[in-house]
């Protein structure tokens, strides 16, 4: 079980590196890690893909919290200063309970960009894509709420997308087919700016492009929660030699390290270390 009051850093970083946990229920948060080891290249990157545990967004509540509550153990553990939860149901669902548990950590989330979206949108019709968890969750209701109530909102629950992309074969028959499914009642709605609501859909982005039309516009929010990230984890100014020494990336998974590994030499544009999780993460 996560220890969340008394776990201590077996590690510590000297002062002027950041060591940044990151996690998702899977690949898709590399999404977000790509961005954020472009604003933070002096920060270490500990990256946790839940694989074995997804997907997240088909899940109950109790489970998504107990898996958050354990992996950011474990990134605490290991030395994490601040948390970047690079997934949208796990923010939906789990942020509260994160943020009861270390009250001294900083947490960063991911959220559906409703709000660029409106701002960018020419017809006022938005859709969302994302998981049926974060959709449902009160979180994402109340941010409905606060930046869409009486616009035009078409709420997509991409059942089974994340999952496939989690198998890694981009462009596998299937996953288009699934894909341009759940884009066909987006284009019936004729909406005009689509947000990927899941740090996954990224890595498909040109297959929903290719099936809303090239005229909708689609707003991803890795760029602006990476330059969130920066302003609160300010990289500092001069750095001492052996502060570049520490930065780096590291990648863990529960599930298939080789996979895992594959996957970023696919889709990061630099070198991180790649392991299995510990048992019984
Ligand atoms: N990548 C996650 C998100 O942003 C969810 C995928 C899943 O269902 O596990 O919501």
């Amino acid at each position: 079980m996560p220890r969340p009051a008394t776990s201590a850093p077996t590690s510590t970083a000297p002062a002027t590196v950041r060591r940044v946990g990151v996690f998702d229920s899977g690949i898709g948060g590399l999404s977000v890690l790509r961005e954020l080891q472009r604003s933070l290249p002096s920060h270490h990157l500990h990256y946790v893909a839940d694989s074995a545990h997804a997907p997240y967004g088909e899940r109950d509540d109790a489970h998504v919290i107990e898996r958050s509550m354990r992996v950011v153990s474990h990134l605490v553990d290991h030395g994490a200063q601040a948390i970047v939860i690079a997934c949208n149901t796990a923010t939906a669902v789990a942020v509260s309970q994160l943020r009861a548990a270390w009250p001294q950590l900083p947490f960063i989330g991911v959220e559906p960009g409703i709000k660029p979206a409106l701002a960018l949108s020419r017809s006022g019709r938005i859709g969302v894509m994302a998981t049926a968890a974060t959709l449902s969750s009160a979180k994402f209701q109340r941010l409905v709420a606060t930046h869409g109530a009486e616009k035009f909102i078409h709420l997509q629950a991409c059942v089974g997308v994340a999952a496939a992309i989690e198998r890694g074969e981009l462009d596998a028959p299937d996953l288009l087919a699934l894909i341009d499914t759940h884009c066909r009642p987006l284009r019936h709605a004729a909406v005009d700016t689509v947000v990927l609501g899941c740090t996954h859909y990224p890595f498909v982005q040109a297959a929903i492009q290719a099936s809303l039309g090239p005229h909708v516009h689609i707003v991803d929010t890795a760029v602006a929660v990476a330059r969130h990230a920066a302003t609160l984890l300010a990289e500092p100014a001069a750095l001492p030699e052996r502060a570049h020494d520490e930065a780096g990336v590291l990648l863990e998974t529960t599930g298939d390290a080789a996979q895992l590994e594959r996957f970023a030499r696919r889709c990061l544009p630099f070198d991180c270390e790649v392991a299995t999780a510990p048992r019984g993460l």
